[in-house]
């Protein structure tokens, strides 16, 4: 971590107990921890959730739980947030981390292919948190809009994706060539307004008209 990440942090809430559990567990445990929202992203989460106060959040990519449980910090205790994750062999991390919490009770986990598991929810949404598959924003995107109430809200994560958005694409990068169409279409689209936030890897907040 350099300086400046460090000054960052010490001047940000401290990552509570519990998620430095779940972050620390899931570095112990999974290939590539490095997938998971950690303390900065987490605190802006919660901290934006608080401001939004939302009380049906939809999550497009669980992990091992960690960002699932920043947004239900900050959710009521009426509130519930959906989340889904393709790997069915994260089911029983996941839960346990979930019971382990004191938010845990609020959300509600679908194993499952996101796009096919979002038409089966009835929700009205005030807030999606697309963090899944990157070669699929695009069609998360349109599948989730009609979903979300006017005036909610959608935070799309890895927007940057570490820079290559900026740098000639490779013909087989299709997570980086679907970022960059996703970025281009959002920023054209009249039916939302939004702004890219240089946030970690690149967080884009898009806000339904
Ligand atoms: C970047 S990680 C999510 C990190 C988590 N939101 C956090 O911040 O702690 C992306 C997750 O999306 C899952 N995923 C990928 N494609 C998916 C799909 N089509 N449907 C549901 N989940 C998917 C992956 O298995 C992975 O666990």
């Amino acid at each position: 971590m350099d300086n400046f990440e460090q000054y960052i942090l010490s001047h940000t809430d401290a990552e509570p107990d519990y998620l430095k559990k779940v972050n620390r567990a899931t570095h112990l445990r999974m290939m590539n921890p490095r997938m998971l929202s950690g303390h900065f992203q987490g605190r802006v989460l919660t901290m934006f959730c608080k401001m939004i106060q939302p009380k049906f959040v939809l999550e497009l990519g669980t992990f091992t739980g960690y960002s699932a449980l920043c947004m239900a910090e900050a959710l009521d205790d009426d509130g519930i947030l959906h989340t889904i994750e393709c790997d069915d062999e994260l089911e029983d991390f996941i839960i346990q981390n979930f019971k382990g919490s004191e938010h845990g009770h609020k959300i509600k986990l679908h194993i499952g292919n996101a796009l096919t598991e979002i038409v089966k929810l009835d929700e009205i949404f005030d807030l999606v948190f697309i963090d899944a598959d990157k070669r699929e924003y695009l069609a998360y995107y349109e599948a989730v809009l009609p979903k979300l109430r006017s005036g909610g809200f959608i935070f799309a994560d890895n927007t940057l994706w570490d820079g290559k958005v900026l740098k000639p694409v490779e013909q087989n990068d299709r997570q980086t060539i679907e970022i960059k169409l996703f970025n281009y279409f959002v920023a054209a689209d009249m039916r939302v307004e939004k702004v890219m936030l240089p946030l970690r890897d690149g967080l884009t907040v898009i806000r339904k008209k």
